[in-house]
């Protein structure tokens, strides 16, 4: 499924970026995001071929709130896909997200196969993956979280020993599960792990703790952080250096002028304090 997201002007884009941080949504800030786009855009886009001309085509598993999820109108949002429209803003071109599996994303097939320019997924750098995919510089800091049902009393691993407990696929929980030798339920994304966690077929969820967050609200709480000091990144097919260096410039570009932080606010609900 391709849903294209016509580029919004930047004026516009900035103000959206800017909604949920009214004390700080300052016209210097969006001043700064036109003078950085069109410097990084003349710097860092010469080399870039794209699989379809004219168009950022970029891979994502949704659901995954805040990073990838459906709006009310049916388009795919959230942090991982403001970071790359920025990249598109830059490179001026048209932004196209492809929703595929996480498997493919992460093994580095999507790319090989030219479904896509770019893997952006939350996805973890690990150096098994660092083998099969050329990431950007780290863009979001990430942990595993347990969620399980409000009146659970599991809460750490000695635990979850002997329970059921639902992993992604091909993610960093599913190996942090194995590693710490628990029974884990596979699913193909994080909504069929929830889903199989309302109807008692699993006792706990493992997944990035970011993304259990919405969830809180639906009878169920957020019972461990499990500290394994993952960075996201943005995946490009091995070899493609002329992409992650206009990847990497248009990160330090929205680093230094705001843009970051006005995304990060907006889509996580709280300033952010690292990275
Ligand atoms: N950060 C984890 C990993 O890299 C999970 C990412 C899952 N992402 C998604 N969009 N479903 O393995």
């Amino acid at each position: 499924m391709k849903t294209a997201l016509r580029l919004i002007p930047l004026g516009l884009a900035a103000a959206l970026a800017l909604t949920g941080c009214a004390s700080s949504s300052s016209p210097a800030a969006s001043t700064a995001a036109t003078e950085g786009s069109s410097a990084a855009s003349t710097a860092a886009t010469a080399d870039v071929t794209l699989v379809d001309p004219g168009k950022l085509t970029v891979c994502t598993n949704p659901p995954y709130e805040p990073f990838e999820f459906s709006d009310a109108s049916g388009n795919i949002v959230g942090l991982d896909i403001d970071i790359v429209g920025e990249v598109a803003k830059d490179l001026g071109v048209e932004l196209v997200t492809t929703v595929t599996p996480f498997e493919g994303i992460q093994s580095g097939a999507n790319l090989d196969t030219g479904s896509c320019d770019v893997v952006a997924s939350g996805i973890t750098i690990t150096p098994d993956r660092q083998a099969k995919i050329d990431f950007s510089d780290p863009y979001f800091n990430a942990d595993q979280g347990l969620l399980v049902a409000e009146g659970s009393d599991l809460k750490d691993i000695a635990s979850l020993k002997g329970k059921n407990i639902a992993v992604q696929q091909a993610t960093t929980g599913e190996t942090w599960a194995k590693d710490n030798g628990l029974e884990a339920v596979t699913f193909e994304d994080l909504g069929l792990q929830i889903q199989a966690l309302k109807t008692g077929q699993v006792d706990a969820v493992v997944n990035d703790i970011a993304v259990l967050g919405p969830f809180v609200s639906q009878g169920f709480k957020v019972a461990a952080n499990f500290s394994t000091g993952e960075q996201y990144g943005l995946g490009v097919k091995k070899g493609n250096t002329a992409l992650v260096t206009a990847i990497n410039t248009t990160l330090a570009r929205i680093h230094a002028d705001g843009t970051y932080d006005a995304i990060y606010t907006a889509r996580i609900g709280t300033a952010p304090t690292g990275s």
